[in-house]
């Protein structure tokens, strides 16, 4: 149970501790911070609201703790993460409760969350011993107008302390796509939880604690964005930025010192469907992309463009799996479940009635009651309608048809995100042209968006982000390269 166990420790009376110096800590403002329940929209958890004093204690605990950590051997740095990763998956059933009630994330989901995150720290564990045993050598006289008499050694060190921050969708499996390439290339880090789950990325904490990590080198501080935000983001001993999240990301980006940043700030992820296109996978794929944990994934598709000739068809069979899906609350497993706040809700019903107003179809009868939306497919939507463009994060799709390929790309590329994209066919060649006339960081052909395998690269261009996320690019970025050039006094010995 969460909060109850081997979770004890983490709290105090009702409220959840932060993260430091290896212990569970009261804050000395006293304050909390109160996280809602998204269906029954009253609090459910309370953390702490930590201060910009207790956020430079763990700057100077964390940098001190990452000179040694930098040095303890590669291998027991893997054996420390997959100690996580097992305590990790042991304790899903605590972890993936505190999912469901402060994210409504579906009870089956909110497991798979926890054991896919354990699967995503081994396999970092592994990754980094691969890749971080492995330098370069390189010799001066390839180079012109030189001799054979530098010699060139260069491997991969770790940055310094990371600052690690997920967001509500996926508070553990993000965090710990973050921590997991940190920790294992040498850095410290610094987590500043979602408000929304913060108690389930605690708890992963939790297991990272009980795995033994050296004191100091994991913190996490929860609190008001107002207070820590900008404090965190802008401070001096950070040295990367690792960001999953909306837009505040770009005002961090802007903020943000001469310092790596990987950054996923959200997408409007098209699937374009072709008259040749298998309907049946293309439908499947659509409901499953648009719809799963209630459309609140950056990488959901978020506008499907269909050729005239076969909308109708489309939109009938997508139409039948929509009427299937179930709807209420995440204790159930419901398919659709609360969105993760009433401001998310309110945002959403903005894009539908704008859509409304201006004419499209609507296939199903717009309903919420709180945070809990029904699921709607939006037919005849145009470019003036703002769903066409933005990104709701709710279980609502619009539906564009096109004529021709190129209004699909168009629409695609003219798009302020560009994360993933997707498109249905069974002309393979048409495929791959396709894709690359598509300008987001990832095209899926003949299946929905999706990040996984974790060890994939991830990345969105324009405004979802930058930097490449998966698990070898981000052990990548939390490293820079360090040379030793060996200086001969001359080229080598000429004999004979
Ligand atoms: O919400 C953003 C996530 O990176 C999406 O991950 O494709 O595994 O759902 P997912």
């Amino acid at each position: 149970m969460a909060g109850k166990g081997v979770f004890k420790d983490m709290l105090d009376g009702e409220v959840y501790k932060y993260y430091a110096d290896g212990e569970w800590k009261r804050s000395s403002s006293g304050g909390t911070v109160n996280i809602l329940n998204p269906s029954t929209r009253k609090p459910q958890y309370k953390v702490q609201a930590c201060t910009q004093e207790e956020v430079n204690k763990v700057f100077d605990s964390a940098k001190a703790a990452q000179k040694l950590w930098a040095k303890t051997p590669l291998w027991k740095r893997a054996e420390a993460l997959h100690r996580a990763a097992a305590i990790l998956k042991e304790n899903k059933v605590a972890i993936a409760e505190a999912l469901v009630k402060e994210v409504a994330k579906p009870q089956k989901d909110a497991v798979t969350e926890v054991v896919r995150s354990g699967d995503l720290i081994s396999y970092t564990a592994e990754e980094g011993i691969r890749i971080l045993a492995e330098g370069k050598f390189l010799v001066s006289d390839s180079f012109p107008g030189n001799d054979r008499n530098k010699l060139c050694m260069s491997s991969k060190i770790p940055l310094g302390v990371v600052l690690a921050i997920p967001p509500f969708n996926y508070p553990v499996n993000l965090a710990v796509s973050k921590i997991g390439p940190a920790l294992i290339a040498g850095n410290a880090l610094v987590l500043k939880p979602p408000t929304q789950g913060a108690v389930s990325c605690l708890h992963m904490v939790h297991c990272f604690h009980l795995a033994g990590f050296p004191k100091g080198l994991i913190s996490a501080v929860t609190g008001k964005g107002s207070e820590i935000g900008d404090f965190l983001t802008m401070h001096p001993m950070v040295n990367c930025i690792s960001f999953t999240g909306g837009d505040t990301g770009i005002a961090i980006a802007r903020k943000a010192g001469m310092i790596p940043l990987q950054m996923e700030l959200g997408g409007k992820d098209a699937c374009i469907v072709l008259e040749d296109a298998d309907l049946d996978l293309a439908a499947s794929n659509i409901v499953k992309g648009g719809y799963s944990y209630s459309g609140q994934r950056c990488t959901a598709v978020k506008v499907v463009l269909a050729f005239e000739s076969i909308a109708d068809m489309l939109v009938a069979k997508v139409n039948a799996k929509v009427a299937k899906l179930t709807v209420g609350p995440p204790e159930e497993d419901s398919d659709i479940t609360p969105v993760v706040s009433e401001s998310s809700a309110n945002f959403i019903e903005g894009l539908v009635k704008d859509a409304k107003e201006k004419g499209a179809k609507f296939h199903q009868e717009w309903k919420r009651d709180g945070n809990l939306i029904w699921p709607v497919l939006i037919d005849h939507v145009r470019p003036d309608m703002r769903i066409a463009w933005e990104e709701p994060f709710g279980p609502v799709l619009p539906v564009i048809r096109i004529k021709t390929v190129e209004e699909g790309i168009h629409h695609c590329n003219a798009n302020n995100f560009g994360l993933q994209g997707c498109v249905f066919t069974k002309d393979i060649n048409k495929a791959i042209m396709i894709a690359d006339a598509m300008e987001t960081g990832t095209v899926q052909i003949n299946s929905a968006p999706a990040r996984g395998p974790d060890h994939f690269p991830f990345q969105g261009i324009r405004d979802s982000g930058v930097g490449s996320q998966g698990i070898t690019n981000s052990i990548n970025m939390m490293t820079k390269t360090k040379s030793t050039v060996i200086n001969l006094p001359g080229p080598s010995y000429q004999m004979g």
